[in-house]
């Protein structure tokens, strides 16, 4: 895709970090930018910012591990602008490597609760983008792109973030079938998935947004205790990259139509030491651990 002056784009988890950035760079581009996400204050905000400096720009609250919410959030979309050419489905939270809760607990002592949100919003988010949006893309038959937000999680493996690792090789796993079957329809929609390395953002207190249904028995701390532990969340990658880096590369990568897009600080021998055991058939050596304090 070239041309960006006057498209639109929707970016989900628009109100924070990563999805933020995309939406101010596409909005500088001269797109028409929907902004969408879980968490209205700050939506709001991040909206009226953009605005203030004269881009166009619209929000809409959805919580994207809801089927309903997605359609209505593309309904929206067609109202506000009449197309859709950019869709990021890049909304997601940390899971197991979220701060708002007790990060060290094995995979078999985790809730069901927390399975269900994480792939509820990193798994089935990305679904609920694609099935929804897609369709409405590939019916305009004009140049488009879409981007999955995955993680260096889903390239690499460790004793970490068993959960949210397992959502974010889905998303890898998705995108790469989504890329071969827009390529074999000669479809003028593309695809990439984002695999971003250490980012500074505020995904290491996403459990600010989790639902209470979704904690499980005796897991969920004190208001004050989550409220200690968003503010040590949100302090753990300050040393990461800045998102404006990250939201540049992938306007690259959508100019560019390329597939991956990793960021410089990615951890290549961890894939490569990975994919070379497997092919040996040597058992994995002992872990390091995927984000390193
Ligand atoms: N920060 C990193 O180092 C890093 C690294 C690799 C991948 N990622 C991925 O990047 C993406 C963006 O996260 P970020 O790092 O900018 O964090 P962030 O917390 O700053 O932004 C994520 C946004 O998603 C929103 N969100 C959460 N649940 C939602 C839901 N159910 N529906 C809609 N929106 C929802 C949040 O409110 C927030 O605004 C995520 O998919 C994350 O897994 C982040």
């Amino acid at each position: 895709m070239q041309a960006f002056d006057g498209k639109v784009a929707v970016v989900t988890g628009a109100a924070s970090g990563m999805g933020y950035a995309f939406a101010e760079r596409f909005a500088e581009e001269g797109m028409r930018v929907v902004l969408s996400d879980v968490e209205e204050p700050a939506l709001n905000k991040a909206v009226a910012d953009l605005r203030q400096r004269e881009l166009e720009v619209t929000g809409v609250v959805a919580d994207v591990s809801k089927s309903d919410q997605v359609q209505a959030l593309a309904d929206a979309t067609l109202d506000a602008y009449g197309g859709v050419h950019v869709l990021c489905n890049n909304a997601g939270v940390a899971g197991d490597l979220d701060f708002v809760r007790d990060r060290d607990t094995p995979l078999w002592e985790q809730s069901a609760d927390l399975w269900d949100w994480t792939f509820g919003i990193n798994v089935f988010g990305v679904l609920y983008g694609i099935r929804t949006f897609l369709p409405i893309m590939l019916k305009q038959d004009e140049p488009g792109h879409v981007v999955n937000t995955a993680s260096m999680a889903g390239l690499a493996a460790g004793s970490t973030a068993g959960i949210y690792g397992a959502t974010k090789h889905s998303v890898v796993r998705i995108s790469e079938s989504l890329f071969f079957q827009l390529n074999e329809r000669g479809a003028k929609v593309h695809a990439s998935v984002l695999c971003p390395g250490i980012i500074n953002t505020r995904i290491f207190s996403s459990g600010r947004n989790r639902p209470n249904n979704l904690w499980g028995d005796g897991e969920q701390p004190s208001p004050k205790e989550i409220e200690r532990r968003i503010a040590e969340g949100d302090a753990h990658f300050a040393h990461g990259l800045p998102p404006a880096q990250v939201a540049e590369q992938v306007l690259g990568a959508i100019r560019e139509e390329q597939f991956w897009i990793l960021t410089p600080d990615v951890p290549l021998d961890r894939i490569r030491s990975r994919t070379d055991h497997i092919i040996a058939g040597t058992n994995p050596p002992p872990p390091q651990p995927l984000v390193r304090p």
